[in-house]
């Protein structure tokens, strides 16, 4: 039988637990045409979030991974493929041509074996004329962007300044903006001297909901004819703090633990949960190795849940340390306490 738990790539329909509540706070606002940035660390689930949305939003959308853009030209690249795929293709395109881009000036489109490839000339015209695509559908759109904390890689424009401009004026067009790095996200949407001030409501997106993921894994293991224990998947939950890669994680580890003796119990937990560690271990020990002395004292004290200024430093320097660990999404703060953003690498690091 097939391992029923998938990580690491998008999920869909049955692969996919519960997020109701934020799905529907989310529609509702797009409805209203309230923009929405949705922010979490990692892994939370955000791709697969906005694409199961998608499945239930009656507007037509459209979604731009902006992953790995450095230029204007990347960017400009990346939202029009979004755009034309989503149309229909280069040939749908290229008869309704002067309806989309009336004014644009050299552009390339290449048809290749492995689809399309469209080359447009990143000056401001051409970035404007392009950014208001939505719009120019005339009914109502849902743009949504991923990893919009990419666009600070670009440069050479003001993008930031030239989007909001755009978007601004927009009547059907709503976004949605999501990113992982928290300070980068939170400094364009809240920082008061940014374009994108207050242009949109900020979402963070939490854990999975502790009985929706809990009933999620135990139907999977029931499904595939292993017997589980509610109890025992709690653990799991609790050790992974309901972080959704690592149920999903641990779970598959623990099914092929279990798959032949069709049982699971607490041992097994641990043992899938060591195995987890084992692998990941490499990534921990390439983050812990990149970090300076004293903010590995201070992320020990964390991850321990003592309070980092209970150390041999300087209040000023254990401040530094860890304003820096925020920055690299290490660390965050929820209710006025530091906490780790990893759960493993948390575990990983109290085991050192
Ligand atoms: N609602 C969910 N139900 C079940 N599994 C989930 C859910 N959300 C996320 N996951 C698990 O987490 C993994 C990562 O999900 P996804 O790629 O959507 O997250 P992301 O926040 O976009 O990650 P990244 O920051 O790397 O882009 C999935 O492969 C899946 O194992
Ligand atoms: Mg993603």
């Amino acid at each position: 039988m097939k391992n029923p738990f998938l990580f690491g790539v998008v999920v869909k329909g049955h692969d996919f637990c519960d997020r109701e509540e934020e799905i529907n706070e989310i529609i509702s606002d797009l409805n209203s045409g309230i923009n929405i940035t949705l922010i979490s660390p990692r892994r939370y689930g955000k791709t697969s979030l906005l694409l199961n949305l998608f499945d239930r939003l009656d507007f037509d959308t459209f979604y731009v991974d902006l992953m790995g853009v450095t230029t204007a030209r990347d960017f400009l690249d990346i939202f029009l493929k979004a755009f034309v795929e989503k149309l229909g293709g280069v040939k749908k395109i290229t008869s309704i041509w002067k309806k989309f881009f009336p004014n644009v000036e050299d552009l390339q489109i290449n048809l290749g074996p492995f689809g399309f490839n469209m080359k447009i000339k990143p000056t401001i015209r051409n970035m404007e004329e392009i950014l208001s695509l939505p719009e120019k559908i005339g009914r109502k759109v849902i743009v949504a962007f991923d990893e919009f904390q990419e666009i600070v890689n670009i440069k050479e424009v003001d993008l930031l300044s030239l989007l909001r401009k755009k978007a601004q004026m927009f009547e059907n067009t709503t976004f949605i903006f999501a990113g992982s790095r928290r300070h980068v996200m939170t400094d364009i949407f809240t920082n008061v001297e940014k374009p994108f001030y207050r242009f949109s409501k900020i979402y963070n997106l939490g854990s999975l909901n502790k009985d929706e993921a809990i009933s999620f894994v135990l139907y999977k293991f029931n499904s595939t004819n292993i017997k589980i224990e509610r109890k025992v998947i709690e653990k799991m939950y609790e050790v992974c703090e309901g972080h959704p890669f690592y149920i999903q994680y641990i779970s598959h580890t623990l099914w092929n633990i279990c798959n032949t003796k069709q049982n699971c119990g607490e041992d097994d937990i641990e043992n899938a949960i060591e195995q987890v560690l084992i692998t990941e271990r490499p990534m921990f020990e390439t983050l812990w190795d990149s970090l300076t002395p004293n903010q590995k004292q201070v992320l020990k004290n964390v991850a321990n849940n003592i309070s980092p200024y209970e150390i041999d430093l300087s209040a000023g320097s254990v401040k530094a340390a860890l304003d820096k660990l925020r920055k690299l999404d290490v660390i965050e703060k929820e209710n006025r306490r530091y906490k780790m953003v990893d759960p493993l690498f948390s575990i990983w690091l109290k085991n050192l």
